[in-house]
């Protein structure tokens, strides 16, 4: 029972405050994802200790993040309105309610560990699974990382310079430094993660009370008139309105998180379906909230221009206290990007014990015990992400690819209520749900494409189906590279790494 020794540092961090870092599947070993239910008797315990409150707490600390903080000029520019986005920022929250609800069936009948992983797997069967760890390690994790330091750079650098518009160079620079510093962190110690994790976790809902508390005092005073005319200026074209819904649904991504974490979870049958019930509107509604407040102190137009609606919301209100706001949010950026690579590393490590990464992913640092190698590997690919993208370009590409496994998360559900009649099903959604859910998923793939066909999107799709490429010789008939054990032994002395078994048998 390795994975627990190395990995417990997450469940605790869980319980201190809903930290991200516990998103990841807990080091799944095979023997947790053979089937439904196999939790029980399985060899490999992972403690429950989340609860209803560390549930809600790690939902609405993984979905608020950077987005709240970046997502409301980009979303206005592409709904043209005010009126518009209010209503996309709603339906974002409750398209993830809806999700998250099909996800709690999903999550109550196959309990392991993994989330899409173990569902593709009981559903559809091996390739598509690795198809998602390979999507997920390879672009979907890098991705989040890159998007929150990137956002992080911005509130940063943004608090300096308060004339012109930072230079995106040295933003760039600063989110490098900042994936540098996660990076040394997560190496460093398991502990460490997790209680910056927490710490940070705090710092974001000061930054989220602040907003509130500041809009509701200025409505106070009766400054409603950009709150006029809500709809004026509305685009409706199909793909601005599917674009807008990435933007949007950025900010609420990490609804599904509790679903990796359900082996740690007391009572998951009744404690994942209200973590849920009670997490995601919460947001919902302050993220309702923060909308407001932000139009109170400045114009539509002046959001849309704004490099950080966040800071220009707090030099509006806060006087000399105007430093409270970019600080609180980059101290809440940095937990996220923080967490995201806590769980990277966890995904990362998982995969590659399944035989579907490289080797030499899973392994883990002889003194530190930590999964340095997947963490280095992810900072890298996020570094790469982080000097050719931009937040929007970032954020478009990651929901595309998301949405996919999210679509096919419902998928497996409608297949399995076919496949799997008489399975055990604690928690049933409304088989209306997961069909809506799809539904839209598949207009959020295709309207992007048919509007603006951009090749982001065909990059996206080759890489994933590329997958194949690789899992056809090498994850199904376990092909060996000759030279690649020259190679593995090579990285292990430079990182101090090894393989667990090692370690632990
Ligand atoms: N919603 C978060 C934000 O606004 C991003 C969450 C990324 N997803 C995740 N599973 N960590 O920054």
């Amino acid at each position: 029972a390795f994975g627990l020794g190395l990995y417990g540092g997450g469940g605790d961090g869980s319980e201190g405050g809903g930290c991200n870092g516990t998103e990841g599947p807990a080091a799944a070993g095979p023997d947790q994802l053979e089937g439904p239910g196999s939790i029980e008797n399985d060899s490999i315990h992972l403690k429950r200790r989340v609860g209803l409150i560390s549930g809600v707490a790690l939902i609405v600390g993984t979905m608020i993040g950077s987005g709240i903080f970046v997502s409301p000029s980009g979303l206005l520019l592409r709904t043209g309105s005010i009126g518009m986005s209010f209503v996309i920022w709603m339906a974002c929250g409750l398209l993830s309610l809806l999700g998250a609800l099909s996800y709690a069936e999903l999550g109550t009948m196959n309990t392991s560990s993994g989330a899409e992983y173990a569902y593709f797997m009981d559903a559809f069967g091996a390739p598509p699974a690795f198809l998602f760890s390979w999507a997920s390690t390879l672009v979907l994790k890098p991705s989040q990382m890159a998007i929150i330091c990137l956002s992080f750079g911005k509130y940063a650098v943004e608090a300096f310079v308060t004339q012109c518009e930072p230079p995106e160079i040295v933003v760039k620079m600063v989110a490098l430094l900042a994936i540098v510093v996660i990076l040394y962190v997560n190496c460093y110690s398991v502990n460490l993660a997790t209680s910056v994790q927490n710490v940070f976790t705090a710092a974001k809902l000061v930054a989220v009370l602040i907003v509130i508390i500041g809009g509701a005092y200025k409505i106070s005073e009766g400054n409603t008139q950009h709150l006029r005319q809500p709809f004026k200026n509305t685009q409706y074209s199909i793909g601005n309105i599917a674009t807008a819904f990435y933007t949007g649904l950025w900010a609420y991504d990490g609804w599904n998180n509790l679903n990796y974490v359900t082996e740690e979870i007391k009572n998951p049958s009744r404690n994942l379906p209200r973590s849920i019930v009670i997490g995601i509107p919460l947001v919902t509604v302050c993220y309702a909230l923060i909308n407001i407040s932000y139009l109170t102190v400045m114009s539509p137009m002046e959001m849309q221009t704004s490099e950080a609606v966040a800071v220009t919301f707090g030099n509006r209100l806060l006087g000399v206290m105007a430093w409270l706001m970019p600080l609180s949010v980059t101290i809440s950026t940095f937990g996220s990007a923080n967490g995201t690579l806590f769980a990277a590393g966890r995904l990362c490590f998982a995969a590659s014990r399944e035989g579907h990464l490289l080797d030499i992913l899973s392994y883990v640092h002889i003194r530190r015990y930590t999964p340095a190698p997947g963490l280095i590997f992810h900072s890298i690919i996020a570094g790469a992400m982080v000097l050719y993208g931009t937040i929007d370009s970032l954020i478009d590409f990651f929901s595309f690819t998301a949405w996919i496994f999210y679509g096919g998360s419902m998928v497996a559900l409608i297949v399995m209520r076919h496949t799997k009649p008489n399975y055990p099903r604690p928690y049933k959604v409304p088989i209306i749900i997961p069909y809506m859910v799809l539904l839209i998923s598949i207009y959020l793939i295709i309207g992007p494409i048919i509007d603006k066909p951009t090749i982001e999107y065909l990059y996206a799709a080759l890489f994933i189906l590329g997958g194949m490429i690789f899992y056809v010789p090498f994850v199904h008939y376990k092909l060996r590279v000759p030279f690649m054990d020259g190679i593995t032994v090579f990285l292990q002395m430079l990182f101090e790494v090894a393989p667990t078994s090692n370690m632990f048998e």
